[in-house]
């Protein structure tokens, strides 16, 4: 239970590469929280499941052995200079779980209640003491609904994968743009769609669409939310 009104929750949950991610880090750093990118937690677990043979040739999912193993995948970050590395039981796996092999699983694992239910106690334990920036899904939703600020944030489908497609050409990707597209929109269903948790706005959280900001703009848009969201604990 967070008891130090001056440390809020900020819950941020948008579509996949609309930016969320970038903003979240950005504002936790600005403002000296811990910041949790809760999809790296799908995404080791993805790795995890490719890793011991879960997911078959076809992408068929082995859920039962995944839902065993569960108890024996610890994720953590670590921070680094302006960002954070995701330990999947110990090893960094950051480089890894951003591949477009993990892309294009991560979303069908992620509509597996059982794992769902595991990562999302993992979060809220997480963000026990407050003072913590979380981006996903389904923040604002399910695992802080409570939350003191909560962004929703959103770009079209387009500028969102022209901006993965560039994330991973940086990397050394071999990834056409109607690739990535394609992983874009078929994710965004996936996410809108599954029973457990879908992607919807909080009907309490701030729309915030990206589509033509600068990241400056943006950047000072969330710092007067932030500010907002503090007054009106006081
Ligand atoms: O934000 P991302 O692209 O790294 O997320 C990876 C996947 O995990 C994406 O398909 C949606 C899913 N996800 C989720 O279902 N709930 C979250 N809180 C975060 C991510």
């Amino acid at each position: 239970m967070n008891t130090d009104k001056s440390k809020i929750t900020i819950a941020i949950d948008g579509y996949s590469s609309s930016g969320k991610s970038t903003m979240a880090k950005h504002l936790a750093s600005e403002i000296g929280y811990r910041y949790i990118d809760s999809g790296a937690m799908y995404r080791a677990v993805t790795l995890f499941a490719m890793r011991h043979n879960m997911i078959d040739s076809n992408g068929a999912i082995d859920t039962e052995a995944l839902i065993k193993a569960l108890p024996a995948i610890r994720i953590d970050f670590r921070p680094t200079d302006g960002g954070q590395i995701t330990l999947l039981n110990d090893e960094d796996v950051e480089k890894e779980i951003r591949s477009l092999a993990v892309s294009s699983h991560v979303s069908e694992i992620a509509a597996i209640p059982s794992v769902r239910h595991a990562l999302v106690a993992m979060q809220q334990a997480f963000g026990r003491e407050g003072g913590i920036v979380m981006d996903g899904r389904d923040i604002g939703t399910t695992v802080f609904p409570n939350a003191e600020l909560k962004i929703f944030v959103n770009a079209s489908a387009e500028t969102r994968a022209q901006r993965r497609l560039a994330e991973m050409l940086e990397k050394g990707a071999n990834v056409s743009f109607e690739e990535v597209l394609a992983n874009v929109v078929h994710r965004d269903h996936i996410d809108e769609t599954r029973e457990e948790s879908p992607l919807r706005k909080a009907d309490d959280a701030l729309l915030l669409d990206n589509s033509t900001m600068s990241p400056e703009e943006q950047n000072s848009l969330l710092m007067e939310m932030f500010r907002n969201a503090l007054n009106r604990q006081a």
